[in-house]
């Protein structure tokens, strides 16, 4: 079955203001959601989340381009078309906006009174299950102010949910609460979709719960990107600037500079960074997400090699099972990934299984190299240089090999240094990477 989809956004353009005020905040958003999924937008503060949800939610009405929800177009649709969509969907907002005066079963019952269909009796009914399946059994008589942010703001999505939307649209749903009723609020919300097969569509700043998610768009400027992108954007906006400069003495001193306090917060962030992406991609396992870890280690190998004055940039990733070294990121080679040579093989090998930085002037008066490599990527080898990168517990488990600097001298001391001292403030974020790109 080929069903439309419940959300189909094509070219969505949207201002706010007048005049020399007009401002353009959605540009030509496209996508779709299909049925059952959840897909969270993420983006920075005025990015034009809001906008989108309300444009989608038919709270909003679209300028321009095509939104289809539901099975009918928006754009241009009558107040009562639009009516009869939003019915159709739950709405959960930051302030979770429930009547103070009412207890917790009649907010949720309000949920299902418009659609006029049940008996007092069944209203209750229904709202009380509703409340149980979200955890509030014990809390059907509370008014909101005797209960926690977190139990509140789940009553709204009993209260959103129990009308059996065919879509939740959620704004923020989280931001008012600790991590662990976050938590719980999304799990709720995720378990309650599945099991009625609700398509969602949920706004977040909020990067502990996107692993909920079945997909992750990103806006920024108004503008729709994947989370692919902005990841591979925000990684290449991190090395820029812990390697800031192009100056090489600039980058030495920077990292030299930094006193090891302020040293080992940068690495802590980077690595809860890493943790929180592991968390994020913990239950995607699709093509993007791989795409995107071994974009990240390209961009890495990439700048070092550009920072180095190198030719040529490539990363192999230690397989001690095999006793392999595997190509993962090669510079104009796409065959990365087939690669694979033996580990005491070969300069990168010897510097895999000394765990020593290896540096050789001219690769052709060294017994190691094995010039079949150039004939195949024909590409001529003067110089290497090879630096193994340790994991936490001191393995070598990558190494990073240099081909050729670009003024045509060998590399030198400095070179290595340098080299050396990089891979040091990266290897963190490194090592996580590499733990994500070989699950
Ligand atoms: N009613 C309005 N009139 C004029 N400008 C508006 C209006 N609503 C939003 N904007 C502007 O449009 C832009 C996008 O706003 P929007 O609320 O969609 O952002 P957001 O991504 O939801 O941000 P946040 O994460 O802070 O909630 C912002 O620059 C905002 O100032
Ligand atoms: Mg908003």
């Amino acid at each position: 079955m080929s069903a439309a989809p419940p959300v189909a956004v094509e070219n969505l353009n949207h201002w706010f203001g007048k005049g020399p005020l007009r401002r353009q905040v959605l540009c030509d958003v496209t996508t779709s959601i299909p049925a059952g999924e959840i897909v969270i937008v993420t983006g920075p503060s005025g990015s034009g989340k809001t906008t989108m949800l309300t444009i989608v939610g038919a709270l909003r009405s679209a300028q321009e381009g095509s939104v289809r929800v539901l099975g009918r177009e928006l754009r241009g649709a009558r107040s009562g078309d639009l009516e009869a969509v939003r019915k159709r969907i739950g709405f959960i907002f930051q302030q979770h906006n429930l009547l103070a005066a009412l207890t917790a079963s009649q907010n949720v019952e309000l949920g299902l009174r418009v659609t006029g269909r049940f008996s007092r009796a069944e209203l209750r009914r229904r709202a009380d299950a509703m409340l149980d399946a979200v955890g509030l059994g014990a809390h059907l008589d509370k008014k909101p102010e005797q209960m926690s942010g977190g139990q509140r703001q789940r009553v709204a999505i009993a209260r959103a949910l129990v009308g059996e939307p065919a879509m939740l649209l959620a704004d923020e749903p989280t931001a008012s609460l600790d991590k662990t009723s976050g938590r719980e609020v999304v799990d709720r919300m995720q378990s309650l979709a599945k099991e009625h097969g609700t398509t969602i569509l949920l706004v977040t700043h909020d990067n502990r719960i996107l692993d909920v998610a079945d997909r992750i768009l990103h806006l920024e400027d108004g503008k729709l990107s994947t989370f692919t992108d902005a990841v591979i954007a925000s990684t290449q906006q991190l090395m820029h600037t812990l390697a800031e400069s192009k100056n090489r003495q600039n980058l030495e001193d920077m990292i030299a500079g930094m006193d090891e306090a302020s040293f080992r917060r940068t690495l802590q962030d980077l690595t809860q960074e890493s943790q929180r992406f592991l968390q994020a991609i913990g239950r995607a396992e699709d093509e993007a997400y791989r795409s995107m870890l071994e974009q990240s280690l390209r961009v890495f190998t990439r700048r070092v090699g550009d920072l180095l004055n190198a030719e040529r940039a490539s990363l192999f990733l230690v397989d001690r099972e095999r006793q392999q070294l595997i190509l993962q990121v090669a510079q104009d080679a796409p065959q990365a990934g087939a690669i694979r040579i033996p580990l005491g093989s070969g300069i990168a090998g010897a510097a895999a299984t000394t765990g020593k930085t290896v540096r050789v002037a001219d690769a052709y008066a060294d017994p190691r190299f094995n010039p079949e490599v150039d004939r195949t990527t024909n590409f001529r080898t003067r110089s290497v240089l090879c630096l193994p990168l340790h994991d936490t517990r001191g393995d070598v488990f990558a190494v990073t090999q240099l081909l050729n600097r670009r003024d045509g001298q060998p590399f030198d001391e400095q070179d290595e240094q340098r080299f050396a001292e990089l891979a040091a403030s990266l290897g963190v974020l490194l090592e996580t990477l590499v733990g994500m790109a070989r699950r």
